[in-house]
């Protein structure tokens, strides 16, 4: 007995120690950051903001989700925050952000925002996102264009094509590729690639009105359109311009298909050029970029970082180190040129930006003038969970079938009326 009480004793000393060592141990601040970021050049992107942490005392505890457009991520978010762990730091956005903010579930970072001047750096589309009853709860990383596709010039040039401005020019030229044994068009068969897609297409064919009455307004008359119609029309002429092995394709694992030549383009977004930028490519040489034909349309995609309500004074010190790195004139820099984005921050130097990125610029600004500028529905900007599910729903459903244009159109304005 007189042993067992002496080895009690002496762990208790022991823990204790151990206890008030910890308790004097310097407090750090600390992140865990959930995000969806694993292919090459997101995960270069992902890498400069923990360095970016790290180097400013943080402790950053990675918590990736593989799976691109975030459908994967967004299960593992909902339990986590059910199972009442929320991870401090989340990659959302758009109606997400909102949704989140409503269920009281996001940290408020207006004091941050007022100390560093969030509102003379954000354009003012940008703070509406990450802004909640007029206060912000997350952060902008970037701005992503939706509308591109990406070309192999060597294919381009082995059928003696060019850069397609109508999409009457882009079935010409997918046609010349296929009789030329090259695969038009390189996809990945997941419903947020087909609805990546679908969305250049109906900008294309019923122009900024239109894309936004249907996908924001919700307007039964324009989603029962002839133009939506034709719009289906063009998505069946996209499956036929598709390889056998597209279904269920990383959108990263498309856009290596265009790398090598096995595909003369990819319509996707401007991550894409991350993985060019990351496989040491350069625009204008190893691939052309050009914004999928519309009237002067530029869809907008942005990735924010929203803060969850945490406990831990580490994990708060983690948020407010993060959230003001993000939005730093070096950082803005560095992350996007890895991630193929542009600055979510103003007056950003563009002058190590390339062709791409500059064209991207130029034509937020103008297309921002014009009114042509839309949200993109396919990556969460312009429409609820709901209506979003819906169009994925549909969109997919009608190019991996003989659907016919007429009851795609059907079903997603009875889709998108239920969703409502
Ligand atoms: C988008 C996201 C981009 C990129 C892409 C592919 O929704 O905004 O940052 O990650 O998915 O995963």
């Amino acid at each position: 007995m007189k042993k067992l009480t002496h080895k009690l004793a002496v762990t208790t000393a022991l823990v204790s120690t151990l206890i008030l060592g910890a308790a004097n141990v310097q407090a750090q601040p600390t992140a865990e950051v959930l995000h969806y970021w694993t292919s090459g050049g997101e995960a270069k992107a992902v890498k400069a903001l923990k360095e970016d942490f790290e180097a400013n005392g943080g402790k950053w505890v990675d918590a990736p989700v593989a799976g691109g457009g975030g459908d994967a991520q967004a299960a593992v978010l909902r339990s986590r925050v059910l199972s009442g762990n929320p991870p401090a730091a989340v990659q959302i956005k758009g109606p997400n952000i909102q949704e989140w903010a409503e269920a009281g579930a996001l940290g408020d970072l207006t004091q941050l925002g007022k100390q560093e001047g969030w509102d003379n750096v954000l354009p003012p589309l940008l703070q509406d996102i990450v802004k909640h009853d007029g206060k912000y709860v997350a952060v902008p990383v970037n701005i992503h264009r939706v509308d591109w596709i990406w070309i192999n010039p060597e294919a381009l040039e082995k059928v003696g094509g060019k850069p397609p401005r109508t999409w009457d020019e882009f079935n010409t030229l997918a046609d010349k590729l296929q009789a030329a044994g090259i695969i038009p068009l390189a996809h990945g068969g997941q419903p947020w690639q087909d609805a990546t897609v679908f969305e250049t297409v109906a900008l294309g064919i019923g122009g900024a009105e239109f894309f936004n009455k249907a996908f924001v307004e919700l307007d039964a008359d324009t989603l029962k359109s002839d133009t939506m119609v034709k719009v289906f029309d063009q998505m069946r002429k996209m499956r036929g311009y598709v390889d056998a092995d597209f279904p269920g394709r990383d959108w990263n694992l498309a856009t290596s298909m265009v790398m090598r030549g096995e595909a003369g383009m990819q319509i996707m977004g401007d991550w894409a050029k991350g993985e060019f930028i990351a496989a040491g490519k350069k625009p204008g040489k190893d691939f052309l970029c050009i914004p999928t034909p519309s009237n002067g349309g530029y869809i907008l995609n942005s990735d924010s970082f929203a803060m969850f309500n945490v406990t831990n004074e580490d994990d708060k010190a983690g948020q407010t180190l993060l959230a003001s790195l993000i939005l730093g004139e070096k950082f803005q820099e560095t992350f996007n040129l890895f991630k193929g984005s542009i600055p979510a921050r103003m007056g950003v130097s563009p002058d190590k930006f390339d062709e791409c990125a500059v064209k991207s610029m130029v034509d937020l600004q103008v297309s921002s003038k014009a009114g042509s500028l839309v949200g993109s529905v396919a990556h969460e900007i312009a429409a609820s969970g709901a209506v979003r599910g819906a169009v994925l729903d549909v969109v997919t459903e009608h190019f991996n079938s003989d659907m016919t244009s007429e009851a795609a159109v059907a079903r997603l304005a009875e889709s998108i009326e239920l969703a409502e």
